[in-house]
């Protein structure tokens, strides 16, 4: 691991990433949550071993020992098998994406009715009762999270289930506590990874004027988990929430097609066999990422983890920069006079696009597009959000 960092300097990096083009795509037959018969409001992830099918596998025929594995372990040495059995540009790797619990927002989404929330009170730090910039876990999402760490603990000593080799999250408070509950205090197997995940500025929610969208400092995230890992380059303050303009649909997709390729990047400089990964996120986010792997729109609830099984193709083809223009995002300055479906700002509060919160951050979204060294071969537009996350 060491010498290949040292023999690519970060520049070499970079033209290595942008002359070739990662296709991404789900394979299916493996999780119920592909399936199209399988509906994503009723399933339970905790009741139904991750959607992981009872089914055999062809690599389980080349060994005697199947009949005493469990499902799990046989999809495992499934996943080795299929590596193995590939050309040297095509890995396969599962993603255990997980929404973050119920948190404050959401509580008080819900409290005042979206049209209200989205045109006023989301656009405050709070209420005066409880907070909801970069909002905590309520005692329901915490609840949540523990039932997701219950879960694993079952799946580990009675699937006896590979753990995650490598952890991510997104930077908001709420993903940092699920991640936490989640997987702190697990009696691991041996030779599994540590839980030491990396907080990934690209991995959070889709950027709205919410101020639950905003995000601590990175003091702030070191000072609540100082053993975790702070990406490289990670800025102190929040430059990409401005509380002006919010990322478009076919703006976030392309964020999330550059994070993943980051981490299949940094996995596979990693050189260690990493081919369970844990993805701590947000609704709106987890189906934009869907969206990129080809996955079919599959919402999930608060607090619940789905796997997917990936295949990525790396293309010896150039990609361009995509830029993107974010929209201004108008609302009212004191309370919606009625919760319609659509917001209607009481006559003497017309709308604005001023922030209703101070911004301490820069504001690079004002004045330009966001751009990334990474393409889509077509615009995939992100579906399958409730709501907001
Ligand atoms: C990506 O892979 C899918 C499935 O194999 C294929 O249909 C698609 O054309 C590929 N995209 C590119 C850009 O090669
Ligand atoms: C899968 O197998 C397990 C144990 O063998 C069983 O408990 C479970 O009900 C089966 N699931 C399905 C969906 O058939
Ligand atoms: C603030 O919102 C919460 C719901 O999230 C509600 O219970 C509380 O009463 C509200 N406080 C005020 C002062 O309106
Ligand atoms: C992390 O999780 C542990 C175990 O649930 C809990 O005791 C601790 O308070 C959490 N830490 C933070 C900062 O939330
Ligand atoms: C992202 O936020 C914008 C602005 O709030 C909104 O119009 C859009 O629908 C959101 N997209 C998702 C996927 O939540
Ligand atoms: C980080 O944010 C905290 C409040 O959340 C604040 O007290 C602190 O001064 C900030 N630190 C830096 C270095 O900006």
């Amino acid at each position: 691991m060491k010498i290949l960092s040292w023999a690519f300097p970060v520049l070499g990096l970079a033209t290595l990433i942008q002359a070739s083009y990662i296709n991404y795509t789900t394979v299916t037959g493996y999780f119920m949550q592909d399936e199209a018969s399988t509906d994503a409001d009723t399933f339970i992830y905790y009741e139904e071993n991750f959607g992981l099918i009872n089914r055999t596998y062809a690599a389980d025929f080349d060994d005697p020992a199947s009949k005493d594995m469990t499902q799990w372990q046989r999809f495992y040495r499934e996943i080795v098998r299929l590596n193995l059995q590939s050309p040297s540009n095509v890995e396969f790797k599962v993603f255990f994406f997980g929404r973050h619990g119920d948190g404050y927002h959401n509580d008080a989404q819900t409290y005042y009715g979206t049209p209200a929330w989205n045109c006023y009170w989301a656009e405050l730090d709070g209420n005066g009762t409880i907070s909801w910039y970069d909002a905590a876990l309520s005692p329901t999402g915490i609840a949540q999270a523990q039932t997701a760490h219950d879960f694993w603990q079952w799946l580990i000593n009675d699937q006896k289930i590979h753990t995650p080799d490598a952890y991510y999250t997104s930077p908001l408070t709420r993903c940092l506590e699920t991640a936490n509950v989640t997987f702190t205090g697990l009696d691991m197997p041996e030779d599994s990874s540590e839980f030491k995940p990396t907080v990934k500025e690209l991995f959070r929610e889709n950027i709205s004027i919410h101020t639950c969208d905003n995000r601590h400092n990175k003091t702030y995230i070191h000072d609540m988990f100082p053993s975790w890992i702070i990406e490289d380059g990670f800025s102190e303050n929040d430059e990409l929430w401005n509380g002006v303009t919010a990322e478009t649909d076919a703006a976030e997709a392309v964020r999330s097609k550059k994070v993943m390729d980051e981490v299949f990047l940094q996995l596979k400089m990693a050189q260690e066999s990493n081919l369970f990964v844990s993805v701590t996120s947000h609704s709106g986010e987890i189906g934009s990422l869907l969206s990129v792997l080809g996955h079919r729109t599959f919402s999930l609830n608060t607090g619940a983890v789905i796997p997917v099984l990936i295949k990525a193709e790396t293309l010896d083809k150039n990609v361009a920069t995509a830029c993107k223009t974010w929209s201004v995002s108008a609302h009212c300055t004191a309370p919606p006079a009625t919760s319609l479906a659509n917001c209607v700002c009481a006559a003497s509060a017309a709308e604005v696009t001023t922030p209703l919160v101070s911004v301490t951050s820069v504001l690079p979204t004002e004045t330009g597009p966001i751009c990334y060294n990474t393409a889509l071969p077509t615009e995939a537009t992100p579906a399958g959000r409730a709501g907001r996350a």
